[in-house]
C-alpha cells in the first residue's frame, strides 16, 4: 500500500506575491478551477488581512471549488485569524494557516523577542485559530536555519496547541538536501505526538534545491508538500508541483501515492504562465518547450529506435500532446473551443466569438497559432477596461536613417497624437508617448520575448517602470514588437496610482 502525500498548491498566495504576476479575482478563480481539475488537496488562496483584493479573492474561491480544502495564511495576530476566518466563510473544506519566525535572526530581529515569548504565540495562534476552524496548519517561519532542538519544541508545542498540519518552511533556501531531510527526521524522531499532525515542506529555490529538499523531507516523513505551477514564488521561487509529482509518479520504488491527474499539468502550466505574464524557461523540468526535444544526433537516434532510450516520461503523461500546435486560419470555432478546453478555458458564447475573431486576425499573420497564443486572446480584454488605450502607431526605422514614430492614444474617449524621433524605434515611439503623458517616468526594465520560434511569432514585452518612487509592471503582446512595447508602457501608466 502506498502512502498519500497531500498536495498543498500556493500559487495564489506564495507566488502570487511575485512582482508583476498579480491576478485580479476572475483569474484567480479560473487558476483556482484548474488545480481542482489538476486534482490539488488544497489551494492556499490568499493572505486576507494583507488587501482587501486578497480577502475577496478568499471568499470568491470558497465559493467557486468544491473538494479542495481552501487555506488562508496569517501572522500569529488574533485580528489576521478573525478576517481569515471570515473570509474562508463559505469553504466546505477550511484551513487557517498561522505561524510565526523561529530562527534566532527572527526572533531576535524581527520580534526583538525570545524563544519561550515566540513559543507563547505560537500556541496562543493556533489556540485562537482552533476556534473557528478544526483544520488549524502552523508554519515555523525560517525554520531551514531554525536550530532543531528549538524546532522540535515549538513543533511539539504547537501540536498540543490543536495544530493538524506543521509546516517546515526553508524559507530562504538555505538548506542542503541532506540538512532539510535530517531536521525532518529529526522531528519524526524527537517531537512528542509527532503522528497526530501531518509535517509538511516549504522549500524556497534560492540555491535551485527546491524539490531536492522537498524530495528529501518526503523520504523522512513529511507527508504535505507545499507547491507552485512552473515553481513561481518570491525571489527564486518555490517547489515546483510538477516536479514533485512526476517525481513520486516515476519513482514508483518510494511507494507514495498523490491525486494529481497529471495529464492536467501542461495545460496548467500554460495557463498560470498566461495569466502572470510569466514565461517559463524554456529548459524547465517537465514543462518547459525544451523538456521533450532532443536535438543532439545521438539521442535522436535512440529515441527514434526506441523511446525509452532517452525519455523518462511520456510527454502525454503530462498533458503534452501531438496536437498542441494545429490550429491555423482555416481552424473553425469549434477546433478553438475544443482547444481552449483543454486549456481549461470555458467561454460563454460572446467571448468565444470575440477571441475567434481575433484569432482570424492572428492566423492572417501567422502561421501556426501555439497554446500561447490562445491563452493571450482568450485573455486579451484584460486590457478592455483600461482608461488610456493605444488609438495606432506608425514607425519609420532602418540603418543609416533616423527613426521616427507618431503614435495616437485613446484616453477615456478623447484621442491625442504626437510623433517623436529616436535612436531606435522603440525609443522614438515611447518619446512620442510621453510628449502625450507628461509625467517624470523611468523606463526601468525591458524584456522581449518572442514565445515559439518563427519570425512571425508574438512578441511579449515585459517592462518596469518608475513613476512617483514607485515601479509600476506592464506586459505588452503582439506580432509587431514596437506595438508590444508601447502597449506595455501603456500597461504600466494604467496602474499608475491617482496623483
Ligand atoms: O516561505 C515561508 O516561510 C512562507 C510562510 C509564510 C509559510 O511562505
Ligand atoms: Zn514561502
Amino acid at each position: 500500500m502506498s502512502d498519500r502525500l497531500f498536495i498543498f498548491d500556493t500559487t495564489l498566495r506564495d507566488g502570487e506575491q511575485v512582482p508583476g504576476c498579480q491576478l485580479n479575482t476572475v483569474e484567480k478563480i479560473q487558476v483556482a478551477r484548474q488545480l481542482e481539475l489538476l486534482g490539488v488537496d488544497v489551494i492556499e488562496a490568499g493572505f486576507p488581512i494583507s488587501s482587501p483584493g486578497d480577502f475577496n479573492s478568499v471568499i470568491e474561491i470558497s465559493k467557486a471549488v468544491t473538494w479542495p480544502v481552501i487555506c488562508a495564511l496569517t501572522r500569529a495576530v488574533q485580528k489576521d485569524i478573525d478576517v481569515a476566518a471570515e473570509a474562508l466563510k463559505y469553504a466546505r473544506h477550511k484551513r487557517i494557516h498561522t505561524g510565526i519566525g523561529t530562527s534566532d535572526e527572527h526572533i531576535r530581529y524581527k520580534f526583538n523577542s525570545n524563544r519561550e515569548e515566540i513559543i507563547e504565540r505560537a500556541v496562543a495562534a493556533v489556540k485562537y485559530a482552533r476556534k473557528y476552524v478544526e483544520d488549524v496548519e502552523f508554519y515555523a517561519e525560517d525554520a531551514g536555519r531554525t536550530d532543531n532542538e528549538y524546532l522540535a519544541r515549538v513543533v511539539e508545542a504547537v501540536i498540543k496547541a490543536g495544530a493538524t498540519v506543521v509546516n517546515i518552511p526553508d524559507t530562504t533556501g538555505y538548506c542542503l538536501p541532506s540538512e532539510y531531510g535530517a531536521k525532518i527526521k529529526y522531528l519524526m524522531e524527537h517531537v512528542e505526538g509527532i503522528h497526530r499532525a501531518v509535517i509538511s515542506t516549504h522549500c524556497h529555490n534560492d540555491h535551485g534545491m527546491a524539490t531536492a529538499n522537498t524530495m528529501a523531507g518526503v523520504l523522512n516523513g513529511a507527508r504535505q508538500v507545499e507547491v507552485t505551477i512552473n515553481g513561481i514564488g518570491e525571489r527564486a521561487g518555490n517547489t515546483s508541483l510538477e516536479e514533485v509529482a512526476m517525481i513520486v509518479k516515476c519513482h514508483k520504488d518510494i511507494g507514495i501515492e498523490t491525486n494529481i491527474n497529471t495529464q492536467k499539468i501542461y495545460p496548467t502550466s500554460r495557463m498560470v504562465s498566461s495569466l502572470m505574464n510569466m514565461p517559463v524557461q524554456p529548459n524547465k523540468a517537465i514543462v518547459g518547450r525544451n523538456a521533450f526535444a532532443h536535438s543532439s544526433g545521438i539521442h535522436q537516434d535512440g529515441v527514434l529506435k526506441n523511446v525509452q532510450t532517452y525519455e523518462i516520461i511520456d510527454p502525454r503523461d503530462v498533458g503534452i500532446d501531438d496536437n498542441s500546435i494545429v490550429l491555423t486560419a482555416r481552424s473553425g470555432r469549434a477546433a478553438l473551443k475544443n482547444r481552449l478546453h483543454v486549456l481549461g478555458i470555458d467561454l460563454p458564447q460572446d467571448k468565444l466569438d470575440k477571441v475567434y475573431e481575433d484569432f482570424l486576425r492572428l492566423a492572417d499573420k501567422k502561421k501556426d497559432i501555439n497554446d500561447d497564443d490562445i491563452l493571450l486572446l482568450a485573455g486579451a480584454d484584460r486590457s478592455q477596461n483600461h482608461r488610456i488605450k493605444l488609438d495606432y502607431l506608425q514607425v519609420t526605422s532602418g540603418v543609416g536613417v533616423h527613426s521616427v514614430a507618431s503614435l495616437g492614444l485613446d484616453i477615456s474617449g478623447e484621442k491625442f497624437e504626437n510623433c517623436a524621433s529616436g535612436n531606435g524605434p522603440v525609443d522614438a515611439a515611447i518619446k512620442a508617448l510621453k510628449k502625450i503623458i507628461n509625467r517624470q517616468m523611468t523606463l526601468k526594465e525591458f524584456t522581449i520575448q518572442a514565445i515559439s520560434k518563427g519570425s512571425d511569432d508574438v512578441g511579449k514585452v515585459h517592462m518596469q517602470v518608475e513613476y512617483d518612487n514607485r515601479v509600476y509592471y506592464g506586459f505588452g503582446a503582439n506580432t509587431d514588437i514596437i506595438a508590444a512595447s508601447v502597449e506595455a508602457y501603456i500597461d504600466c501608466i494604467n496602474k499608475f496610482k491617482p496623483d
